[in-house]
């Protein structure tokens, strides 16, 4: 007779409760012209259901430091306290400005490893990236040419290159590789925020997005390579100083900036778990909808160990939650 198992926990069914919550209060927000409102509503709605989550988590990714942030700050203690130990990589509204103008592509983040097995970047704020799906896992590389990696994407899908889209932050330090794609005679989706999602979206099947480029913030390469890693796609990084400050601040933390930082570098462990939910509609998830007493939201969950990833969509009705107090 077979052995029974009895299956061990799912960390990330909790956390998706986390980017709800922080969805649904960041969704007030679209269109009203203030990112920091936002944003702060965010915050403080993922805090309060992170103290629920059994685990004795640490931010690493989070929200600045102590002083500038009054939650969800590096190195704050978050969950029950309960739980395994891990590292903690949240951005509680990615995309502050895409809602702030009621624009598509907002989430909600959360990534959890093992402690001491997410990669800080400290305060070298941009990476320079390259993410794609899992049938270029393995055949890309930052360092060769931009043509070199699109090709190699290309005959891993099975398509032309001029069938390759590409997902790039519209950002003048972008130019460069934008250039070199479009001398290459790959597509371009130009986003002018949000490129954690964007990156997420080039591993997943449905969004049109093969790839993505480009030099964005570096949290935001940890979390999405966090999500990679559980869709068996690949991520690479470089941090990307802006001036001298940083070259210096780099030095001496230790932090080797001519390095390509690969998806094992960012999350060392193989016991990842990750959710986002959509704050505005994108590639990659549906926004908050308003029903009659409620809202619906949709998110995702994954789990690097098996492999699952669910889409999830949830019904949320206000007045129950009221009586019960939390959501
Ligand atoms: P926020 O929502 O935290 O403001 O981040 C949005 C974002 O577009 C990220 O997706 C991206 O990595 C980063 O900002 C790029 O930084 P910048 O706007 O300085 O170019």
């Amino acid at each position: 007779m077979r052995e029974e198992q009895v299956p061990d926990r799912n960390i990330a069914m909790e956390l998706v409760r986390t980017t709800e919550a922080a969805s649904l209060a960041a969704a007030r927000w679209v269109g009203r012209g203030d990112k920091n409102g936002a944003d702060q509503a965010a915050v403080t709605a993922m805090r309060l259901m992170l103290d629920t989550v059994d685990m004795d988590g640490v931010i690493v990714i989070g929200e600045g430091v102590k002083d500038e942030a009054p939650m969800l700050f590096n190195g704050e203690r978050v969950g029950n306290g309960r739980g395994p130990k891990l590292d903690v990589a949240v951005d509680p509204l990615e995309g502050t400005r895409l809602t702030a103008l009621g624009r598509p592509g907002a989430v909600s983040v959360i990534a959890c490893a093992p402690r001491g097995t997410l990669y800080n970047p400290y305060d070298i704020f941009y990476m320079e990236k390259i993410a794609v799906g899992p049938e270029a896992k393995g055949k890309i590389d930052l360092a060769a040419p931009v043509r070199w990696n699109i090709e190699q994407v290309a005959k891993a899908k099975g398509i032309d290159i001029e069938e390759v889209t590409v997902i790039i932050l519209d950002r003048d330090r972008n130019t460069e590789i934008v250039d070199q794609v479009r001398a290459a005679g790959a597509r371009i989706r130009f986003i002018t925020d949000g490129d954690a999602p964007a990156a997420v979206s080039a591993g997943m099947p449905g969004t049109g997005v093969d790839m993505m480029l480009g030099i964005g913030g570096s949290p935001e390469g940890v979390v999405a390579a966090c999500a990679l890693k559980c869709i068996e796609g690949d991520f690479q990084g470089r941090l990307w100083p802006r001036n001298d400050d940083d070259r210096k601040l780099a030095a001496e933390r230790g932090l080797d900036l001519g390095k390509v930082l690969t998806m094992d570098d960012l999350v060392m462990s193989d016991d990842v778990f990750f959710a986002a939910s959509g704050v505005t509609s994108g590639e990659l998830l549906r926004g908050v909808e308003y029903t009659a007493g409620g809202a619906t939201s949709e998110s995702l969950v994954m789990r690097s160990r098996s492999g699952t990833v669910r889409k999830i969509q949830t019904v949320h009705h206000w007045r129950r939650l009221q009586q019960l107090g939390a959501s």
